[in-house]
């Protein structure tokens, strides 16, 4: 049987990983994969969740089934906290999926369903997974434009001229913030703007939200998300909890849907359910009863809240600090754009070559696109690595 199959390309972002941990040199930096690190290059379990996972082992009596869409304090609980009142909940539907790609797999197959072979449009350049995503679900994909490598800014008239055109049966695949891989994101007059050429043209928002809170603020970040939906009459939302809870490796997500009215959300959220069941058949709860618990006490969710502050003002920190560094060497200012993104991510706009030659020079890893982690940059060799990406893009 197997001997029909040609080898699959592998991932680049997981595939650098492996490149990195089997690199010896002491020196190594690792800005490569998108996970939080700390002042020691680790990515620690938060406190909080800690806490709230001592909690679950003490309190909990069963491991039985939780039903097809999970964890249900837990999907209300992530609806207050991405959609607030921004949109009428009887028209919102959610269930808990593995994971923000898990979420984004279930919810492509769930606009399948609804229109076999249709286009998801999605910004230039995006995650490298969602193209993946989308095809083996069936639909097709397709780019808009989105960044500008003079600026390394959002190109956003030609976006919006893009926008503009699309139509009913097209889907327009948005990062609710804090853009994976390039760092710009559009400002809250930018997503209004883009709200209304949605409510125009009727094309379907799906919001990928897998940094809230990383940008500027749990409720800055949410802007484009409540925004969009409170426009339409229908949205997809892909949340994650990998990255504001640290719980990567739980595969903590949730597919959102909001249809035109109670009926049609029952409708399409049977679908989905059946998309579900027919996969994977519930998704795994540990990750989504810690967030549960974390966000239904007060304090628990406090020191959430003043971890995840941390967490997102050491990356603006790290970003001014390399932006310095750089304008400083080079009397330039072309890479103080690293200052201007925000959340995990800075798209460099360097040469493959270049890339390549930071890897194996100075031990410097990022993806082959010159996205680099910002979480990654130690902050005691700051100037090391500015030298290093002067002398090598010289
Ligand atoms: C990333 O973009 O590095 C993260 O979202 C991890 C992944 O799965 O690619």
């Amino acid at each position: 049987m197997f001997e029909t199959l040609s080898k699959a390309p592998g991932d680049k972002i997981l595939a650098l990983m492996g490149e990195y941990a089997a690199d010896p040199r002491p020196t190594k930096i690792d800005l490569g994969v998108g996970v939080y690190k700390d002042e020691q290059g680790t990515t620690p379990i938060m406190t909080s969740v800690k806490k709230a996972e001592q909690q679950i082992l003490s309190s909990g009596k069963t491991k039985t089934y939780l039903g097809i869409s999970g964890n249900k304090g837990y999907g209300a609980a992530v609806l207050d906290l991405a959609l607030a009142d921004s949109v009428d909940r009887s028209r919102v539907r959610i269930a808990q999926a593995p994971g923000g790609t898990g979420s984004l797999w279930v919810l492509m197959q769930l606009v399948n369903r609804a229109r076999p072979g249709a286009t998801v449009w999605v910004s230039d350049p995006t995650w490298p997974n969602h193209n993946p995503i989308a095809e083996n679900s069936g639909l097709t994909v397709k780019t808009y434009p989105y960044f500008d490598t003079e600026t390394r800014g959002v190109k956003f008239a030609e976006m919006l001229a893009a926008l503009d055109k699309l139509g009913k049966d097209d889907v327009v695949l948005l990062h609710g913030c804090c853009h994976n891989p390039t760092g710009a994101n559009l400002t809250p007059d930018q997503w209004d703007k883009v709200a209304a050429s949605l409510a125009r043209s009727g094309a379907l928002p799906f919001i990928d939200l897998a940094y809230l809170g990383f940008g500027d603020g749990l409720l800055e970040d949410a802007y484009g998300t409540r925004k969009v939906i409170s426009s339409v009459p229908e949205a997809l939302i892909a949340f994650s909890g990998s990255k504001n809870f640290g719980l990567y490796r739980e595969r903590v997500g949730a597919a959102i849907l909001i249809a035109r009215d109670a009926a049609q959300a029952d409708t399409a959220y049977s679908q989905l359910l059946n998309i579900i069941r027919g996969a994977y058949s519930q998704p795994p709860d540990h990750g989504a009863e810690i967030i549960r618990v974390i966000l239904e006490d007060p304090q628990l969710r406090a020191e959430w809240e003043a971890e995840l502050n941390a967490m997102r003002g050491r990356m603006i920190r790290l970003r001014e600090k390399l932006s310095e560094a750089i304008r400083q060497r080079s009397n330039s200012k072309d890479f103080d754009f690293i200052a201007a993104h925000r959340g995990m991510f800075s798209l460099l706009g360097l040469e493959n070559s270049v890339v390549e030659h930071l890897k194996a020079a100075n031990g410097i890893y990022m993806i082959g696109d010159s996205r680099i982690n910002v979480a990654g940059i130690p902050e005691d060799r700051v100037g090391e690595l500015a030298d290093a990406l002067l002398a090598a893009i010289k």
